[in-house]
């Protein structure tokens, strides 16, 4: 038939995910879009302990007691790295938009500098925090 495509035809299939390996530049991407909803849910979480801090002398101490907590604090962290990575990426974003790095080279090694800025970055939120 003239206009029958064949749906059957072998294509390649690679189902070890053992052999997939993700490219630099897509890791750094996929993050800056993970990093920019944990900042937006964070917006809340954060004006939540900011109002309570400023809402009296009890809230305050309230905030400051949770604020105290090993897991809370490890939040707080994960919350700065996430908004670190996404200021350093969206940077990176910006610096491309204005046609830099834009080669597959330059591309990597860009991506490569952004996750050494944001541990960098992530080491000093967790003095900060601690
Ligand atoms: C409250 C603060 C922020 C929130 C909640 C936020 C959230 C987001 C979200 C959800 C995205 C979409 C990601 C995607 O579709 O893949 C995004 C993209 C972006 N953000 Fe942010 N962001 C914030 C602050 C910033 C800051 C300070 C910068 C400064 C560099 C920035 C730079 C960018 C850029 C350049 C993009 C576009 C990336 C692309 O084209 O794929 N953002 N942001």
């Amino acid at each position: 038939m003239g206009n029958t495509v064949n749906v059957k035809k072998p294509r390649p299939v690679n189902l070890d995910l053992q052999t997939i390996r993700f490219p630099v530049t897509a890791i750094a991407s996929i993050l800056h879009r993970v990093s920019g909803v944990i900042t937006f849910i964070s917006v809340g979480i954060l004006l939540w302990l900011l109002s309570l801090s400023l809402s009296s002398i009890n809230g305050f101490q309230t905030a400051a007691d949770i604020v105290d907590s090993f897991f809370v604090k490890f939040v707080l962290w994960g919350i700065m790295t996430a908004l670190f990575y996404h200021i350093v990426g969206g940077i990176r974003h910006i610096i491309m938009d204005m046609g830099y790095f834009e080669e597959i080279e330059s591309g990597n090694q860009s991506a490569i500098v952004s996750f050494a800025i944001t541990g960098v970055l992530s080491v000093i939120a967790g003095v900060l925090v601690w």
